[in-house]
């Protein structure tokens, strides 16, 4: 693993400077591989990337976009993850309908549509059951919590490994997620943390030893690059 932390001025430059890896790690895996495979974050701090990624020229049908967690909400819920993407960015580009893949949160039961992603990025990725298929480039946040895609603390989804998809508990409520395994089979993983209230958390993701399980943004040690990316007022503990 490679690991490259950045401690940018503020919110607007961290979103420059991610715009710019992104598009650098997007192009590379269509030129190396001729597609790209990228599964998104969800909350706030990506959104304004989101919006600078509609403005890009892509060639969108090399271009797959998957989710690294969601709640468990219909996809026109205000909290759902896939329609804050598609409305800041994927309605305003010509990618295809199928290069988009949402997780599914139409069954009643999260298990069943945890399962049902798991197969079908096994079935995209082509990889047998028990395989745990490479994305090129994973976007995530971080909670005030040291919380990451829908990983929270001392929850049992930290602990799976068997599988590329399972259920998250946020507060009682189910979200879906990858899992870290999945998370850490990938070529590049990008942090994108934004603000004051999340200094304490990144104090303990970068602490020389901690609790895994209290700070599961420690849990994610991706086989490729790792970038974090801060702005000053998460990062200024770092800097
Ligand atoms: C989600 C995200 C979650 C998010 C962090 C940070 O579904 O909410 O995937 O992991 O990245 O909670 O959220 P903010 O960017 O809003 O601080």
């Amino acid at each position: 693993m490679q690991k490259f932390i950045e401690v940018l001025p503020d919110l607007q430059e961290l979103v420059n400077r991610s715009l710019l890896i992104v598009r650098e790690k997007i192009q590379a895996a269509i030129v190396e591989r001729g597609l790209c495979t990228l599964a998104l974050a969800g909350g706030s701090t990506p959104v304004p990337l989101y919006r600078a990624l509609s403005s890009e020229s892509f060639p969108w049908e090399k271009i797959h976009v998957f989710w690294g967690d969601e709640r468990y909400v219909p996809p026109d819920h205000p909290d759902s993850n896939q329609k804050m993407a598609r409305e800041v960015w994927l309605n305003q580009v010509k990618i295809p309908a199928s290069n988009i893949h949402p997780m599914p949160t139409a069954s009643v039961n999260p298990t069943v549509d945890a399962e049902k992603y798991s197969s079908e990025l096994s079935e995209f990725f082509q990889v047998s059951k028990g395989e745990f298929p490479v994305f090129d480039l994973i976007l995530l946040g971080m909670g005030d919590d040291g919380h990451t895609a829908s990983l929270f603390p001392h929850t049992d989804a930290l602990s799976v490994r068997d599988r590329l998809v399972t259920v998250g508990n946020k507060d009682g409520q189910p979200r879906l997620t990858f899992t870290v395994p999945l998370l850490n089979n990938s070529r590049c993983v990008i942090f994108m943390v934004a603000g004051e209230n999340k200094q304490s958390a990144l104090a303990q993701i970068f602490a020389p030893s901690g609790d895994e399980t209290s700070y599961p943004a420690r849990l994610i040690q991706p086989m490729g690059e790792l970038w974090w990316l801060l702005d000053q007022s998460a990062g200024v503990i770092i800097s």
